[in-house]
């Protein structure tokens, strides 16, 4: 089972939009294994967006970021990195494609909702930034056997 990281940026609590968007990845059937508020640091953030960080765009991003609480999510299931990456959208809310979160509930460049871990490698760098080990939590939902198959399991090992 893979793990990612999900960002509700600061537009998705000021909005109200919380319940909505958490709600997609439930039911989509992926798992929510760790889940907490907090105030993104500069260092977590030149850390998180370190790719990013010589960019022009990267001080207002920052600012964004550091300025209100976010909350961060790690979300689990099988193929969960590249799901919650095809269920965000393109990064731009006007070019993203109705369905997917950032399509549904944003047109701004900065303003875009979440952030979703962009491979596997990345995922298992950016939950570190935001969680502790004990900070994710294993278990095995009653229903996963009604959402994933034994099949579905080997096959993306
Ligand atoms: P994210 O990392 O936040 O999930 O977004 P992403 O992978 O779709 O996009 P990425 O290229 O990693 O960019 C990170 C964030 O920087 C802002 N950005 N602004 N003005 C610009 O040209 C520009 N390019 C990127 C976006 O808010 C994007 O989410
Ligand atoms: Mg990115």
């Amino acid at each position: 089972m893979d793990r990612t990281l999900i960002l509700l940026k600061p537009d998705t609590l000021e909005r109200g939009l919380m319940g909505d968007v958490i709600s997609r990845f439930e039911r989509k059937g992926l798992t929510i294994v760790g889940l907490k508020m907090m105030n993104m640091t500069e260092e977590m953030a030149r850390q998180h967006y370190h790719e990013h960080v010589d960019r022009p765009f990267f001080p207002s991003l920052k600012e964004f970021m550091t300025s209100h609480p976010i909350v961060a999510l790690a979300i689990e299931g099988v193929g969960s990195v590249e799901i919650c990456r095809k269920m965000t959208g393109a990064t731009f809310g006007m070019k993203a494609e109705p369905g997917t979160i950032r399509g549904d509930y944003g047109i701004s460049t900065g303003c875009n909702l979440i952030h979703s871990s962009e491979n596997k490698e990345a995922a298992a760098r950016e939950l570190q930034i935001f969680f502790q080990e004990n900070e994710v939590f294993s278990y095995e939902p009653a229903v996963r056997k009604w959402v994933v198959t034994q099949e579905d399991i080997d096959k993306a090992k």
